[in-house]
């Protein structure tokens, strides 16, 4: 694990059961750096974020986080760790307002590190400021997304995971989400973002990681994978 790396997946295998989902899976992520985990439906993707919050077990391999294994730890360990989650069902609490389901979330990260305020949070989310007192059911897919998002923000985490952020959106709304994610990337939050949708990525990562049946498959800098055109055919929908 380099010094820079705040988080790194290391040789994992996860089942479900008896089935194996994921192969000897290995990455790593530094500081301010956006990784894209790319594959199909049903590759891994959302497997590999489970094991690194810690909802599913590894069985093999390590996760660390800053240099501390963190793999046999309870998910409310691995998030106090400063790893947030964005998940893809997006669990929202539909009964409170936009406002009540930030403040739910407001937790100084590691070390007491305070990023994120409520003020910032609507400056770069005007959208929530404009309806902070709606009740969280009532915003559309798109709103609820930035909420979600939002939210993870609130708990001052120094690695947000994204669970497929555009899924289920309109192609204008995806747009709106990946401008956001654009503008955390650029004010320096690192990122891991699983997504089937590889154009969504290709202006928002830095870096990729592609994974193939529960095998990382390909690894490279972003540049690098919009040059390569063998493995987008093969492992993409392109
Ligand atoms: N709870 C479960 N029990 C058994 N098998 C599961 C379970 N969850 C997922 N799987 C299987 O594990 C494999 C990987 O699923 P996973 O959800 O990680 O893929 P994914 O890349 O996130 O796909 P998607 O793009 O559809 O979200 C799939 O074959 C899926 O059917
Ligand atoms: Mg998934």
């Amino acid at each position: 694990m380099s010094a820079a790396e705040i988080l790194r997946v290391e040789d994992i295998d996860v089942f479900y059961g008896a089935s194996q989902i994921l192969f000897g899976v290995s990455f790593g992520v530094e500081k301010g750096q956006s990784l894209a985990l790319l594959g199909r439906n049903g590759a891994g993707k959302s497997t590999t974020m489970k094991a690194i919050i810690g909802i599913a077990q590894a069985k093999r391999g390590t996760v660390s986080v800053r240099g501390t294994q963190v793999q046999k730890f309870t998910p409310d360990r691995i998030a106090r760790e400063g790893v947030g989650f964005v998940p893809e069902d997006r669990q929202i609490f539909p009964e409170h307002s936009v406002e009540d389901n930030l403040k739910i979330a407001i937790k100084p990260g590691v070390g007491g590190r305070v990023d994120w305020t409520l003020e910032k949070i609507y400056d770069v989310f005007p959208i929530l400021a404009s309806m902070k007192g709606r009740m969280g059911g009532r915003l559309s897919g798109g709103e609820q997304q930035m909420l979600t998002i939002a939210r993870t923000l609130m708990g001052n985490p120094d690695v947000v995971l994204l669970d497929e952020p555009s899924e289920g959106l309109a192609p204008i709304i995806v747009e709106k989400i990946g401008e956001l994610i654009q503008r955390l990337r650029d004010m320096g939050t690192t990122l891991i973002v699983a997504e089937q949708n590889m154009h969504f990525c290709l202006d928002i990562a830095s870096h990729v990681a592609v994974i193939d049946k529960g095998h990382i498959v390909y690894r490279g800098s972003i540049d690098e994978l919009r040059a390569n055109d063998d493995v987008k055919k093969r492992y993409l929908a392109v």
